[in-house]
């Protein structure tokens, strides 16, 4: 299985921190932002890693991570996303990378307390399809929303003014070779971009999408008050230095 991290976008919602880096490059506690998705695939057992990132600083992941040695790796892939097309443009720059292998997806600024392993061993053995992973959140409508019935996902509704539920959508995605197909057919949202969410739905809508709640906290980084957050939690986990 392969592993995507998604680094690209302005991060206009951390301006005035992202007008001379990139957001995935800001620290949170004692380290930069991308050191993280990068430990959590790692730590899951996927060693075939590409970073797609775009903007102006791109070339400075290549100075910060070379070829991965830090994080046991051999090799790191890197990708560059002109513009700004949402996170599943960025994802479909990953088709050749990926090829007829499954993939993993995520988002370089989603932070977890705990191993992914056991979800990802689980979509190993999915015989086909997609897999999410959602967590129970009190600001449901900063996120992509999953309404749930029993074990079934019924439908995702991108940042809903009315949450029906409280599970976020969490920027960890699996995906089976298809999800190539399904970014083709995608037409752009009201913001201009192409949403993850549209491709979840996809899969949805074919029976092919299963879910598991996440073990332990999860947060993204993408505004200053979760920015803050990631790193105090991180703080917290890691003890005094
Ligand atoms: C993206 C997705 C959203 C998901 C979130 C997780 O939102 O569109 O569905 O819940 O990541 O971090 P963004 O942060 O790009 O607005």
């Amino acid at each position: 299985m392969k592993g995507v991290i998604l680094a690209g976008g302005l991060g206009k919602r951390l301006e005035p921190l992202t007008l001379i880096t990139n957001k995935h490059l800001l620290p949170v506690y004692d380290k930069p932002m991308i050191f993280y998705p990068i430990e959590t695939l790692v730590e899951a057992g996927i060693k075939d890693i590409l970073i797609v990132t775009g903007g102006n600083h791109a070339g400075e992941f290549l100075r910060l991570l070379g070829n991965g040695k830090e994080f046991g790796l051999k090799h790191i892939n890197y990708a560059y996303q002109k513009g700004e097309g949402g996170i599943a443009e960025a994802l479909g720059l990953a088709e050749h990378f990926v090829d007829k292998d499954k993939v993993i997806v995520v988002l370089g600024d989603n932070i977890l307390d705990k191993t992914i392993k056991p979800y990802v061993d689980d979509f190993k053995k999915q015989p086909k399809g997609a897999k999410i992973l959602l967590k129970e959140v009190d600001d449901p409508e900063r996120f992509g929303v999953a309404e749930v019935d029993g074990n079934r996902i019924l439908t995702i509704k991108e940042k809903p003014k009315k949450p029906k539920s409280k599970y976020a959508v969490t920027g960890i995605y699996m995906y089976d070779k298809r999800v190539f197909e399904i970014i083709k057919t995608l037409e752009p949202s009201n913001r201009g971009e192409l949403e993850i969410t549209d491709v979840n739905n996809d899969y949805i809508s074919c029976g092919e999408m299963t879910f598991a709640m996440v073990d332990g906290w999860w947060t993204d980084c993408g505004t200053h008050e979760s920015l803050l957050k990631a790193g105090n939690l991180i703080a917290k986990r890691e003890g005094p230095k």
